[in-house]
């Protein structure tokens, strides 16, 4: 296997700093100098915003190089421009626009047209992604701080090991490495992912089963791909995952929204809206948002029903890692005798969401359509955190992280609870705190939880919403509360400004 060594590269990229070149073209052809085609073309680039204010620009001898001419023309236009004040040359660093430029510019040489011209005519777009829902704006979304869900204990992560596995295999990376891997990841890392599914989730698996995956989502989408056409009906869980949604939305199914008890799904109220439904996306280990655990007449009801009616349940396993007072359950996908479940997980929530990095394991005979489909999506997952990734799980780092993880969210999910209790007593009831990194904290009748949790956002309280995690009507209204990112001494304190907020807003009252 051949190695590359680049540290000498990488050390005279550090001392040589370089530009992209922009597009320039000069024509010899023509009766205007060189020097003046390309001072015009970057005077022009420049008022055009083309290069915007302190931006590098290529050494004069590197663009004559480019463009095949004599360095000569590009001197003189260089000098030009910078005795004009639109380049400035900085010692040691280089040529740049002149950072100062925009207030100098005449107003009438502005053209403030948007980025990629002006708009006109019809812009048609597919109707689907009309319905989805654009950008991201509520304010909870981008908050980070207590309650904010989907936050793991970053100061927990072990970074030194990290990073050392990391330069391992940055530093001398085999030609395999660098060139497109097999599209069902790699296999040393599948082979470490079953080894735990198979003994801390009970799942039944080997490695060709196993696809590696940008997240959860990416598995949801492809799922959705190989199973699902347009106006196919799928059961999705009352109130539920989002995300899921919108990867159903997309793939213009009809979503047959599907009650969750204190059981899990209600099996029998699928059958009665619609037995032929193609699919069930469930997550039973930790239900999201409301957390109930699928209890296990339903988990085989749900299973018969797939059996019987030809249907594939999508197992949606988030965050099961992470049980308190009770044996950790074993996935749904071990108990399927018919091969109906596709079983996905996620490393976002044990090691860190920006790895984007998850798994799904497939049923045997649909590997070869998994396949197809991610095929034309993305080819592969990046090889190196997946190199990374395997020697952490090999190494044992995975293991002992998991297990401190265990024991810290158990205090701060402990405090949770005992805080809201103290300051709540039954006004708020709460749901799903048995597993997980959230719970949901539900509001007594009449308040509206998006209005409370918009005014509590201007305090820095990220309070997610209940309510817009159901597709029908919200039966109700209150918060999914996250603890994974707050130390467990502070959170009597977060407790304490979320009662001032529910003062405030008189959903309970100083003496609650
Ligand atoms: C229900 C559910 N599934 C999956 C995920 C994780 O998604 P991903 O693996 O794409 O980061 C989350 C994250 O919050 C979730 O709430």
């Amino acid at each position: 296997v051949r190695r590359f060594r680049y540290d000498h590269l990488v050390a005279r990229m550090r001392k040589v700093p370089s530009a992209f070149s922009p597009v320039i073209a000069v024509d010899r052809n023509i009766a205007k100098p060189l020097y003046r085609q390309l001072y015009d073309s970057y005077r022009a680039m420049i008022v055009g915003r083309g290069l915007h204010p302190g931006q590098q620009i290529p050494s004069t001898r590197n663009l004559a190089i480019e463009l095949g001419i004599s360095r000569i023309p590009v001197l003189t236009a260089y000098a030009q421009l910078l005795a004009e004040g639109y380049f400035e040359a900085r010692a040691g660093s280089g040529t740049f626009v002149c950072s100062t430029l925009p207030e100098q510019l005449a107003p009438t040489e502005r053209r403030d047209v948007p980025s990629g011209g002006v708009r006109r005519g019809s812009r048609p777009v597919a109707r689907r992604t009309k319905d989805l829902p654009t950008g991201v704006n509520s304010p909870w979304v981008k908050g980070f701080g207590a309650f904010t869900i989907s936050h793991p204990a970053y100061e927990l992560f072990p970074f030194q090991v990290w990073s050392n596995l990391v330069m391992r295999h940055c530093r001398n990376p085999s030609t395999s490495a660098l060139n497109y891997g097999d599209s069902l990841g790699s296999e040393e890392l599948r082979d470490a992912i079953c080894t735990y599914l198979r003994t801390a989730r009970g799942v039944r698996c080997d490695p060709q089963q196993v696809m590696i995956v940008a997240g959860s989502q990416q598995a949801l989408e492809i799922s959705a791909r190989v199973l699902l056409d347009p106006e196919t009906p799928v059961w999705v869980e009352e109130p539920g995952y989002w995300l899921t949604r919108r990867v159903l939305a997309l793939a213009g199914c009809r979503m047959i929204p599907v009650p969750v008890d204190s059981e899990g799904l209600n099996v029998a109220v699928g059958i009665k809206r619609c037995r032929k439904a193609r699919a069930a996306y469930v997550a039973p280990s930790h239900q999201f948002p409301l957390g109930a655990t699928m209890s296990a007449s339903r988990r085989l009801q749900l299973l018969d029903w797939a059996q019987s009616s030809g249907s594939w349940i999508v197992e949606d396993d988030y965050d099961s890692e992470y049980r308190y007072g009770s044996m950790p359950i074993a996935s749904l996908q071990g108990l399927d005798s018919g091969s109906r479940v596709i079983y996905i997980g996620t490393f976002s929530k044990v090691l860190f969401p920006s790895l984007r990095t998850g798994y799904m394991v497939i049923p045997p005979d649909l590997v070869d359509r998994f396949l197809a489909v991610r095929q034309a999506l993305d080819l592969t997952h990046p090889h190196l955190y997946q190199a990374v990734l395997t020697d952490f799980m090999r190494e044992g780092h995975f293991a002992r992280h998991l297990r401190r993880l265990r024991l810290v969210y158990g205090e701060r999910r402990t405090a949770l609870v005992d805080n809201l209790h103290q300051q709540f007593g039954s006004r708020l009831e709460l749901h799903g705190a048995q597993a997980g990194m959230h719970l949901v904290a539900s509001l007594p009748k009449g308040f509206n939880d998006q209005e409370i949790a918009k005014r509590a956002a201007l305090k820095k309280l990220w309070l997610w919403p209940l309510s817009p995690t159901y597709l029908g009507k919200p039966l109700r209204q209150g918060f999914i509360l996250g603890f994974g990112s707050t130390k467990a001494a502070e959170i009597p304190d977060h407790v304490q400004r979320l009662k001032g907020v529910l003062v405030a807003e008189r959903v309970v009252t100083e003496q609650n």
